[in-house]
């Protein structure tokens, strides 16, 4: 059993496609075991990118993942975090293949649509970072 952290990112909450989002992942087996939605305050931004501090596109990623609500959630299961990096397909949604999350609903790297934990290691530290509250 293995958790990951997910958000639905403001393009997606703003195209209504929460529910058909969450559904995909529930359908697959994942259990949500935590879930809110929220105005991501700058300093979250930033630390959750962390890893992308030095990258040139690091500033439009925080303005955008800062532009509106998210989603974010955890989801628990068996291989959760391979799994839900399947489901949301390539991270340039060029590349994502047809029915993938990003294949289906995403044109452009900058409005994605997801984000979910690449390693058991991303996965603690994001489960932490977004739901302090949380276990
Ligand atoms: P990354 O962690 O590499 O991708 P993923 O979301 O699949 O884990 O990058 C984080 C986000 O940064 C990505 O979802 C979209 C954005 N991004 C760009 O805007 N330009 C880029 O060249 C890359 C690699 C990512
Ligand atoms: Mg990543």
């Amino acid at each position: 059993m293995q958790e990951t952290l997910v958000l639905i990112k403001p393009d997606a909450v703003k195209r209504q496609l929460s529910g058909e989002i969450l559904s995909r992942y529930e359908r697959k087996g994942l259990v949500i075991k935590a879930l809110k939605l929220l105005q991501v305050p700058r300093e979250l931004a930033e630390e959750h990118y962390a890893e992308h501090k030095e990258k040139p596109f690091f500033g439009e990623l925080v303005d955008f993942i800062t532009s509106g609500p998210v989603l974010a959630f955890v989801l628990a299961g068996d291989n959760a975090i391979v799994s839900v990096r399947a489901l949301n397909g390539a991270t340039n949604p060029v590349d994502a293949a047809p029915g993938s999350i990003r294949g289906d609903y995403a044109l452009t790297m900058d409005a994605n649509v997801v984000h979910a934990s690449d390693s058991p290691e991303a996965a603690a530290r994001e489960i932490h970072l977004w739901f302090p509250e949380y276990k």
